[in-house]
């Protein structure tokens, strides 16, 4: 059965009250639509770990850099719909723009530190964007859990850090990253790609665990970054935003493997900008 679409905070409201009356625990997916496996597993995660399931699907203006990408996002919200069908959530979130940011809405969410590196340092703002209507999406669903993919790594630890911060009563739960069979992570932007630049994408995982195994090895990052971004390069990629290996926790920046530790990567092809990171 296809889940019901919610379109307003009261309707919703209605709902979760009823839910919650009766004992009921509420996970919440965040989404933006284009949905994917990789969406599909975190509601497949919920469903498993929640007696409600609630996806929300809203294409956020406040994270976009720049009005054309925001214009060009994919919007499917049948296809959407009826891909959720067999994760069996019970309630789909689509809320009108003034649902969230109703007129004369004043408030930005920033976090500091964990949102000056990586994506955040060539996205000025995204993460406020994301920071702010993730908590309205926590509030307004008054979930007890919330599922986010590890492929958004930077994102989940700001998501996480918000949370404690502010003191809302959520679970937060970070689920592996789902990819094609090739190894490239699934994303909504994949679909940008052309068929021929989708043949090079898988270049940036295979470098990336190519890396990883010299890291273990004992290589440091100083030693294998320039052949690794040149391979990156020379496979078609136009620009590399960063390769770097990090502190899982609070991103601070390593030079060698140590437990915890991943590997971080954004490069462009062919006009789409890929993102991925991995455990080392
Ligand atoms: P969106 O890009 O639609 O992603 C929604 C969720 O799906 C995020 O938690 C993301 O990390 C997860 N996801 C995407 N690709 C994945 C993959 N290959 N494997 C596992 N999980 C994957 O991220 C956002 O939307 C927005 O910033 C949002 C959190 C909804 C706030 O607007």
């Amino acid at each position: 059965m296809i889940a019901p679409i919610e379109r307003t905070l009261a309707g919703l409201r209605a709902q979760t009250a009823i839910w919650r009356k009766a004992g009921d625990t509420i996970g919440v997916v965040p989404t933006m639509g284009a949905l994917h496996q990789g969406h599909l597993s975190l509601a497949r995660a919920a469903r498993a770990a929640c007696d409600r399931v609630i996806v929300t699907i809203f294409v956020n203006p406040k994270q976009f850099n720049n009005p054309s990408d925001l214009d060009s996002y994919p919007r499917t919200e049948q296809d959407d719909a009826r891909k959720l069908e067999s994760t069996g959530v019970d309630l789909i979130y689509v809320p009108s723009p003034d649902q969230i940011y109703p007129e004369g809405f004043a408030t930005t969410v920033t976090v500091a530190g964990l949102t000056d590196m990586l994506c955040g340092a060539t996205r000025p703002r995204h993460f406020d964007g994301v920071a702010t209507v993730v908590p309205k999406l926590f509030l307004q669903t008054s979930a007890d859990f919330a599922f986010f993919g590890e492929k958004d790594y930077q994102q989940l630890q700001v998501v996480r850090r918000m949370a404690t911060d502010l003191d809302i009563p959520v679970t937060v739960v970070g689920c592996p990253t789902i990819r094609e069979e090739d190894g490239l992570a699934m994303s909504s932007r994949n679909l940008l790609l052309s068929d021929r630049a989708r043949i090079k994408a898988p270049m940036l995982a295979e470098v990336m665990q190519d890396i990883r195994a010299q890291l273990l090895n004992g290589a440091t990052m100083a030693q294998i970054t320039p052949d690794a971004k040149a391979r990156i390069l020379t496979a078609g990629f136009t620009k590399i935003d960063y390769l770097e290996l990090r502190d899982g926790d609070d991103l601070s920046l390593l030079d060698q493997a140590k437990p915890g530790a991943r590997l971080f990567a954004a490069a462009w092809l062919a006009g789409v900008r890929l993102i991925d990171n991995i455990a080392v």
